[in-house]
């Protein structure tokens, strides 16, 4: 049997920072009201033009960078997204084309801030299967898109960024684990996006009408996660037969502090068992995970062989944990990423060209 070995990771934000202290000169806020109230300090903001597949494309060279594995070699390319930069064609198409990896399948999956939880498991669940060899999994997001900046209930939470892991499939046991997804629909109006969609089309009418913004009832989303958080990690530690004292890092959805905060009273874990990096980055939903686990391999607090549960809940409703033992890289090539981006860029200009030119000489085109 073949395991799922977590060996590639990357993150990748954009440069421009917007702290509580801008927010305060925006909305009717206060700066130490959002650090008390949410644990966010600041978040990243995309400039114009930096789109999700912008940001998750750079997140993915760094993966494959260190999981030595170029673009050419992977199977599968799964975009978790609640910020797509289209209905169609997926976000993750266009993060293929980007780095050209020529034999990769690609589809975006829509379950929130969870997304990547969902994501990671069925990537994982491929590769157990025996039908592929190695997936890139990639959360990423510009929240900043879709927020209403004049709404003080969401406009300081969310944030933009993106982060990748690569897959592996190995013959050592190890990687992901087990994995516990939940849904539950009848709380989707809690937190949405109500326009854009086909019941919803644009129209002068919905745009006027606020609805191309997200809303969200923030009591009501807080009251829902700091119950599914602690329960989904006893679920998904059970199902991979561990317990908490065999779990090195849990490594949360960065939502709000005081989430984390109630789920390790829950758990009755300490804080510092916690990794967390809300303050700097804000919620970036389905990246929020990955650019957090980058943070803690590279602080030097994640190492391989340690034993991690990621644990998410998001809009849907949507919630699920991950138990994975952090595998590292596996010694592949060094790849050069430079020669991958340049290839990957020649290649999808000359695509398009030689599909111009089908068009002229046998499509009537011209
Ligand atoms: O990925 C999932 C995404 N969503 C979430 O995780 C959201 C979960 N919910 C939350 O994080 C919190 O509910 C919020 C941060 C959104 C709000 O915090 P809260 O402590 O639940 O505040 P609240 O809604 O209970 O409001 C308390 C007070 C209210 O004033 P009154 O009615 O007591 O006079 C609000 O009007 O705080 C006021 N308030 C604010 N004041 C200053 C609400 N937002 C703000 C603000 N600045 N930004």
């Amino acid at each position: 049997m073949s395991y799922a070995h977590i060996t590639g990771w990357g993150m990748a934000v954009p440069e421009r920072v917007l702290s509580n202290a801008d927010l305060e000169r925006m909305v009717d806020t206060t700066a130490a009201w959002i650090l008390e109230r949410t644990g966010i300090h600041e978040r990243r903001i995309a400039r114009d033009g930096q789109t999700p597949s912008i940001l998750g494309a750079e997140a993915a060279w760094k993966a494959l960078k260190v999981a030595g594995l170029k673009p050419t070699d992977l199977d599968l390319i799964v975009c978790a997204t609640s910020t797509p930069e289209h209905l169609f064609p997926a976000t993750a198409c266009l993060i293929q084309d980007r780095l050209g990896a020529t034999k990769a399948g690609a589809f975006d999956l829509l379950a929130a801030c969870t997304g990547f939880i969902y994501g990671l498991n069925m990537a994982a669940q491929a590769i157990r299967s025996g039908s592929i060899r190695s997936a890139l999994v990639v959360g990423t997001e510009t929240l900043s898109r879709f927020v209403n900046w004049q709404d003080r209930n969401t406009c300081i939470l969310f944030g933009d960024g993106a982060g990748a892991f690569v897959l592996q499939a190995g013959d050592e046991p190890g990687g992901v684990l087990s994995a516990v997804l939940h849904s539950d629909g009848s709380g989707g109006g809690l937190l949405s996006l109500p326009a854009g969609g086909s019941r919803h089309p644009a129209t002068d009418a919905t745009v006027s009408a606020g609805m191309h913004f997200i809303h969200m009832d923030g009591k009501e989303v807080f009251r829902f996660a700091t119950r599914v958080m602690a329960q989904a990690t006893r679920e998904s530690l059970a199902a991979a037969g561990l317990e908490l004292g065999d779990i090195h890092w849990i490594v949360p959805h960065q939502a709000n502090m005081r989430i984390i905060d109630a789920a390790a009273r829950s758990l009755k874990l300490p804080l510092d068992r916690f990794i967390v990096n809300i303050e700097k980055y804000g919620n970036t939903s389905t990246a929020s995970i990955p650019m957090a686990v980058c943070e803690a391999f590279e602080q030097g607090l994640l190492k391989a062989g340690n034993r991690i549960v990621l644990v998410g809940f998001g809009a849907g409703l949507t919630w699920g944990a991950l138990t994975a033992e952090w595998t590292g890289p596996v010694g592949g090539r060094r790849v050069q990423p430079w020669a991958y981006r340049v290839f990957a860029r020649v290649r999808s200009a000359f695509r398009r060209l030689s599909r111009h030119i089908e068009g002229i000489l046998w499509g009537g085109k011209g």
